[in-house]
């Protein structure tokens, strides 16, 4: 069995799986090398001979147990048809919304505009570079979606009161979405995805409502994963309430972030956790990292544990680190 499922189905604590958030991303000078060249970086996703390449990087530098696709959460978003730009120094930035046309939207379409990630699954499935490791399809959640859908950019200063004025718009948002962030999933699990991971990197935005913002929706896709027979990882960075979270989306294993400490949580999540180490961390020396990430290795030593980050990997990350930290990880058990 592949490490992670390994750790999710049969709670083995023996063995702590590693891989990182952004692990196929800027820090590799691989990764820039092929990023300088193609500069349109929606392209870049759908080129599965590319995305391929830069998949499987980060899993010979470093051997890492699961491959995470080369791919990004806005790829819905584009499949819908909204135009999504990314801006040198600046991020995503989306166009505008047209919900009438959404709304017509047949399944096909949005499968055809993707279909090179599905390729790209399909691809790895067969490639002997990842013979024995989990390969993590992913989704964005549908609130974090809404909010890059809405917002059109990150909202790194938090979101205005004018953002849920349109409720109309919001709530035919969320049952779009639910549809066709389903159909993504599926798609990637046909494909050989055999874990899904569900980022909500905005969830700590929510401050009401969190049965419709957080929990019906995602309870939804991680029901639906399930009923596929593949696992499913949650990610709801920045709340304040992971035991909460855990009891009522019980998803296969939660990642926390680097503002929850772990010690707290520990006694009341049941269900395998992953991550947590603050990404500065490995900005700083090799004695530090060491001690960090060995914190966290012990407090989760009898508990289902995968190895990972509390946020993705910096692009101002050294290669170096990345290897001591692995190293680190394997030494531990
Ligand atoms: O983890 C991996 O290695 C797989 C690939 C992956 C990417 N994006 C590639 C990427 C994954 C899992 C994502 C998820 C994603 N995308 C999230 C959720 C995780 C998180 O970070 O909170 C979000 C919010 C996005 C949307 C997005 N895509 C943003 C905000 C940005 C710009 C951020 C930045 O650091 O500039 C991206 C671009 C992006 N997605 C890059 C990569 C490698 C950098 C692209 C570049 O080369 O400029």
């Amino acid at each position: 069995m592949t490490p992670i499922k390994n750790c999710i189905l049969n709670r083995d604590t023996s063995f702590n799986p590693i891989w990182l958030m952004r692990q196929a991303g800027r820090y590799l000078p691989e990764f820039r090398e092929i990023r300088k060249k193609n500069t349109n970086f929606i392209k870049l996703c759908l080129d599965s001979k590319l995305s391929e390449e830069i998949t499987l990087q980060p899993i010979e530098r470093f051997d890492f147990d699961a491959a995470i696709i080369f791919s990004d959460i806005l790829m819905i978003p584009y499949g819908l048809g909204q135009e999504v730009e990314f801006k040198k120094n600046f991020g995503p930035n989306l166009g505008n919304i047209d919900l009438d046309k959404f709304e017509k939207l047949n399944d096909e379409f949005l499968t055809n505009k993707l279909s090179p990630i599905y390729d790209l699954l399909k691809n790895l499935s067969k490639n002997e570079k990842v013979k024995n490791k989990d390969l993590i399809g992913f989704v964005g959640a549908p609130w974090t979606l809404l909010v890059y859908m809405i917002n059109k950019v990150s909202p790194k200063s938090g979101l205005s009161n004018s953002f849920f004025k349109n409720t109309t718009l919001i709530n035919n948002l969320l049952n779009i979405l639910d549809k066709f962030i389903k159909l993504h999933i599926k798609n990637q699990v046909r494909a050989g995805a055999t874990i899904i991971q569900i980022f909500d990197s905005w969830a700590g935005l929510i401050k009401t409502d969190f049965d419709k913002y957080l929990y019906k929706p995602t309870l939804s896709l991680v029901d639906y994963t399930k009923n596929l027979g593949v696992p499913v990882i949650c990610f709801p960075r920045g709340i304040k309430n992971y035991v909460e979270f855990s009891k009522i989306v019980k998803p296969n294993m939660i990642n926390i972030d680097y503002n929850t400490d772990p010690k707290k949580l520990i006694d009341d999540i049941d269900i395998p956790i992953q991550g947590g180490l603050d990404p500065k961390i490995l900005l700083t020396d090799r004695n530090n990292l060491k001690t960090q990430t060995r914190k966290y290795l012990e407090i989760f030593n009898n508990h289902p544990y995968v190895f990972n980050l509390g946020h993705g990997i910096l692009p101002e990350t050294k290669i170096e680190m990345v290897e001591e930290l692995v190293r680190v990880v394997r030494d531990f058990k």
